[in-house]
């Protein structure tokens, strides 16, 4: 089985709704997904001819903000969702970037220990930032700076 990586495009968008629709309760619309595939940093994982997950992006100088990050339902727990969050590492890592921050559901453990595994620390709590149902975000951050004085 051949697993790539690479940008997101308007043909993915049929699949990738299926799965926004499928792991999220307040999905982005495609809208949403169009503009960002013009402005951010949008990646697909593909395994043969299926796309089974994403990752967007957005770039403010040297720091990225991780803004959707899923992978298809079926398919969780198999090391997909660490491979992809590999990917993007690397990337970040090879153009540079100083941060990594994301929001996750405080709730969501399969996603905020994934983040654990690769060294997200929690920074700071939103109140009630997400809807259907309300609850809070935790924020994470990665730090590349403290690796690269190593
Ligand atoms: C978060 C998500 C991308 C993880 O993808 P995945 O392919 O299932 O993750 P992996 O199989 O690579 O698991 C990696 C690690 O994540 C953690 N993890 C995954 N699912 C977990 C669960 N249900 N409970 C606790 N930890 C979990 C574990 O630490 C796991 O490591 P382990 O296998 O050594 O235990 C996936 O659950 C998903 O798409 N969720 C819905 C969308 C979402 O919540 N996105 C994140 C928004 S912030």
């Amino acid at each position: 089985m051949k697993n790539i990586f690479r940008k997101m495009t308007l043909a993915d968008l049929t699949q990738i709704m299926q799965i926004e629709k499928q792991v999220f309760s307040n999905f982005w619309s495609e809208v949403f997904f169009i503009e960002t595939i013009e402005k951010d940093i949008c990646y697909v994982n593909r395994l043969d001819r299926e796309l089974i997950g994403y990752l967007v992006g957005k770039k403010f100088n040297k720091v990225f903000y991780l803004m959707n990050f899923a992978i298809k339902k079926e398919l969780h727990h198999q090391g997909y969702g660490m491979q992809m969050m590999r990917f993007l590492l690397s990337f970040l890592i090879k153009e540079n970037f100083d941060f990594v921050f994301l929001d996750v559901r405080e709730s969501n453990k399969a996603a905020s220990n994934l983040y654990k595994h690769f060294g997200f620390a929690p920074y700071r709590k939103k109140l009630n930032y997400y809807s259907s149902p309300v609850e809070d975000a935790v924020q994470m951050l990665l730090n590349f700076n403290w690796f690269k004085k190593l």
